[in-house]
């Protein structure tokens, strides 16, 4: 793959192989520091949008829910594409009373009190995972760890069947990215479907016989003493899996692909030199798997001497703000021991990610999986990047675990 640098005027934010084939680092630095407000022109008969890069003002919108609302849609595929069919019913693109009524409810099964159980399946299953790649020498750590981290946790969670998690897993890779040029709009819209009418099944049968599982336990909620409905609970389910599966196993992706290409910071971290909190966050940093959300405006605002107007679509880019260097000491730089860390990959304000928890643990036992049984990592081959104008990251990365049979055998024991 040949990656180049992209003259300012034509790089066109809502086309993903924008991303796939540009290294865009000094053209985010060009905007945060002349256009931090920047028009995203229409193409092709697809609407134009504003850009913000700078930190500051991507958490100013994320604060404003009066002003800006998620309602029409919270990324550009739904918000470019006339509105999102859950909009006030699913989390992320409710607002207002509802939404907070919605988030209390979905908070209390993903707090790190009730997550205790889930915490300690997490831990087992990356630690399994991890020994079993140290042993066979070498693996795709994309399809054969990553792939089996969040997935299952969120399974667990939901009480997804054993047997029906792979159909879940290609369903929600083809909803969101995909590493195929072939697989088109109209394929992840019918995997979001699929997604969607599997739900409404294992709702059905949590009715008639309720266990005690996240979708249980959503079919017995109520806001204001009205149940929540089927489709309520299908879209709130559905939205744990998107949101929960491909941002956490993009970001141990990364984490690992990074840690390969800089054995001093993987030092560190063998040498508990670095906390593992600590680490987690500056992983997340770095890969902002999510490039960016969105809203649009409700009420005229003014931004940098800007004018944005009602209707029109705000996008921010966590890509720029994760970099910005009027928040961050040398932000091209990956340092597992940075303090104090503010990024931005859960966002911020009242939709700030509910499974942040969540996904915190499940990077944290990668890393202390890596940092316990290993002794490096070495990539063996291309490591496959998706095509997604929302999601950055890898599909594919062969690697080699190297093994510290020290910490091999203390687990043994
Ligand atoms: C919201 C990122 C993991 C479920 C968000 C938002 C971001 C984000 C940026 C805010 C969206 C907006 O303001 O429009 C991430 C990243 C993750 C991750 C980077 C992993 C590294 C998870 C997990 C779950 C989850 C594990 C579920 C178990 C949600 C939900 C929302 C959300 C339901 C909507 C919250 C609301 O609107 O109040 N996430 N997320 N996410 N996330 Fe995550």
């Amino acid at each position: 793959m040949t990656v180049s640098t992209p003259a300012l005027g034509t790089v066109d934010l809502g086309d993903p192989d924008t991303f796939a084939d540009h290294e865009l680092g000094a053209f985010w630095r060009t905007l945060r520091d002349t256009a931090p407000v920047h028009w995203n022109p229409p193409v092709d008969g697809r609407r134009g949008f504003w850009a913000l890069s700078r930190h500051d003002d991507i958490m100013a919108v994320y604060r404003d829910d009066v002003n800006f609302t998620s309602e029409r849609g919270n990324v550009l595929v739904t918000l470019l594409g006339g509105g999102d069919a859950g909009a006030g019913r699913m989390l992320a693109v409710t607002d207002g009373y509802r939404h907070h009524e919605l988030r209390k409810i979905l908070q209390r099964v993903l707090s790190p009190r009730v997550l205790s159980e889930v915490a300690a399946a997490v831990r087992a299953n990356t630690r399994q995972l991890v020994r079993e790649a140290v042993g066979a020498g070498g693996c795709d750590f994309a399809e054969e760890i990553a792939s089996r981290i969040p997935m299952t946790t969120i399974s667990n969670l939901l009480g997804v069947p054993e047997q029906d998690r792979d159909y879940l897993l290609a369903q929600t890779r083809a909803a969101l990215s995909t590493d195929d040029e072939d697989v088109d709009e109209l394929d992840s819209e019918m995997a979001r479907n699929e997604i969607l009418m599997y739900f409404m099944d294992l709702v059905e049968e949590r009715r008639e016989a309720p266990g005690d599982d996240v979708i249980s336990m959503l079919v017995g909620s109520s806001i204001d003493g009205v149940p929540l409905s089927d489709e309520d609970v299908v879209l709130n389910c559905y939205s744990l899996i998107i949101g929960g599966d491909e941002t956490s196993r993009l970001t141990m992706i990364d984490s690992v692909h990074t840690l390969a290409a800089r054995p001093g910071q993987y030092r560190r971290l063998k040498d508990g030199e670095v906390a593992i909190d600590t680490a987690v966050d500056e992983v997340l940093r770095w890969a902002s798997p999510t490039m960016h959300f969105g809203r649009s405006v409700v009420r005229e605002t003014e931004l940098h001497g800007v004018r944005l107007r009602p209707g029109e679509i705000v996008t921010l880019w966590h890509a720029s703000g994760n970099r910005d260097e009027r928040v961050f000491d040398r932000p091209a730089e990956f340092d597992l021991g940075r303090t104090p860390n503010r990024h931005m990959a859960f966002g911020y304000g009242p939709h700030f990610c509910v499974g942040s928890y969540l996904a915190k643990v499940e990077i944290a036992e990668l890393l202390m999986a890596l940092r316990d049984f290993t002794t490096g990592v070495e990539r063996t081959g291309e490591a496959l990047p998706i095509r997604s104008n929302f999601l950055t990251g890898f599909s594919a990365l062969p690697v080699r675990l190297l093994p510290d049979p020290r910490g091999l055998k203390e687990a043994d024991r």
